[in-house]
């Protein structure tokens, strides 16, 4: 008999301890979920590597450069120009304490004649910059979405060349 209540009270013990840890992490994984894409990029500094990264590839690309209304603007805007406000703009877009103080997307764009393919071009520049910073799928996914966002009023109407 005393040892079955000894049974009872280990079995009780851990269903009780259990439940706790159910419990802890059920909170824990609710507050990571909880956190801005911001904080989960870790903030200000890397985001700002990660673009500035993306701006450096994206200069320079041959791909790119063979529209000459880019090539123009790349040549005639400096990078650290466009590093600042990429930044403030990704920083603002994923919940952080930026003001994003450039031009509209749809005005800084439009005398360029963006196309579709460019715009793939620049998707596949980025994807590669997050994946050399090791950005986790999750947050890749949601940045790709923060991106896919500006993209109506980048490209050109009816582009598709
Ligand atoms: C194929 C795609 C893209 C290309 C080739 C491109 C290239 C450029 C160039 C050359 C400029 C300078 C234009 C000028 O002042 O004459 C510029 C401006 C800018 N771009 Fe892009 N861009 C692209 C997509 C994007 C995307 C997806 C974003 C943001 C999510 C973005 C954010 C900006 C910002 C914030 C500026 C500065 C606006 C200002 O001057 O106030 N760009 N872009």
């Amino acid at each position: 008999m005393v040892g079955r209540k000894k049974e009872l009270l280990i079995a009780v013990v851990c269903a009780v301890a259990l439940a706790g840890a159910q419990v802890a992490f059920a909170q824990g994984y609710g507050k990571e979920a909880q956190k801005s894409l911001y904080d989960r990029l870790g903030g200000l500094a890397p985001i700002s590597v990660v673009v500035s990264d993306f701006i450096d590839a994206m200069v320079p690309d041959a791909e790119l450069n063979k529209n000459p209304d880019i090539d123009a603007a790349r040549k005639r805007v400096p990078a650290a120009y466009l590093k600042y406000h990429v930044t403030a703009m990704v920083c603002q877009a994923t919940g952080g304490p930026c003001v994003y103080q450039g031009r509209s997307m749809a005005e800084s764009h439009t005398h360029m004649h963006i196309t579709e393919k460019e715009w793939d071009r620049m998707v596949t520049i980025f994807k590669g910059v997050l994946v050399k910073h090791k950005v986790p799928e999750k947050e890749t996914g949601e940045l790709l979405e923060v991106l896919g966002s500006t993209k109506a009023d980048i490209v050109m109407k009816g582009s598709k060349g």
